[in-house]
């Protein structure tokens, strides 16, 4: 087990408020590259809402990484359930990760999302997805590091 990797846990009620300062920091690196990520003044009450019900859901897991009682990490993956037309049955989809700027390149993105990965195949996913905004080079060269492959393009246009 790496260091990184021994920090990893389950995140419980009792780190609501903390998950919460991550999601929200998660958002602000994504509204300063990509406007259309841009949360609303009162996110906070609202994140903290959606991610306490997150916590309660089976089929979703937020895993934090804790270094020396303070959290440096945060990963939500769920399993999703295919349609029963396909052969799939069921795939995994890590919505959210972030590490804490000071924390980075010190293996713990990789920690979380290996967790992560192993959660939704112990759920029944072969096959896990992320979505990555193209304006964010630093976590696209994570991912493709960490062996995910491009899988569908999402474009889009402003209006
Ligand atoms: C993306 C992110 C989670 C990576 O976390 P991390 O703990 O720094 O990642 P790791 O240390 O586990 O990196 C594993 C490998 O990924 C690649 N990698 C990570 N960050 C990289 C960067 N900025 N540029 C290029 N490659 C990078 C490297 O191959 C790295 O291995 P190495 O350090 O031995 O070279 C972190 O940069 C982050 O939180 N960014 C802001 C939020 C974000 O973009 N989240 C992803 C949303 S999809």
């Amino acid at each position: 087990l790496s260091a990184a990797a021994a920090g990893v846990r389950p995140a419980s009620h009792r780190d609501l408020d903390r998950v919460t300062e991550l999601w929200i920091a998660l958002g602000g690196h994504h509204a300063a590259r990509e406007p259309a990520f841009a949360l609303r003044a009162s996110a906070d009450t609202l994140a903290r809402r959606m991610l306490g019900a997150r916590l309660g859901d089976p089929d979703t897991a937020i895993l934090v990484h804790e270094d020396a009682g303070a959290l440096t990490g945060l990963l939500i993956v769920r399993v999703d359930r295919a349609p029963e037309i396909q052969v799939e049955r069921c795939r995994g989809e890590i919505t959210d990760l972030y590490v804490r700027e000071p924390a980075r390149r010190r293996g713990i993105g990789r920690a979380l999302a290996e967790a992560g990965a192993a959660w939704a195949r112990e759920r029944g996913a072969a096959r896990i997805e992320v979505r990555v905004a193209a304006a964010n080079p630093a976590a696209n060269a994570f991912w493709r590091a960490s062996g995910f492959a491009p899988f569908v393009d999402v474009l889009h246009r402003h209006l």
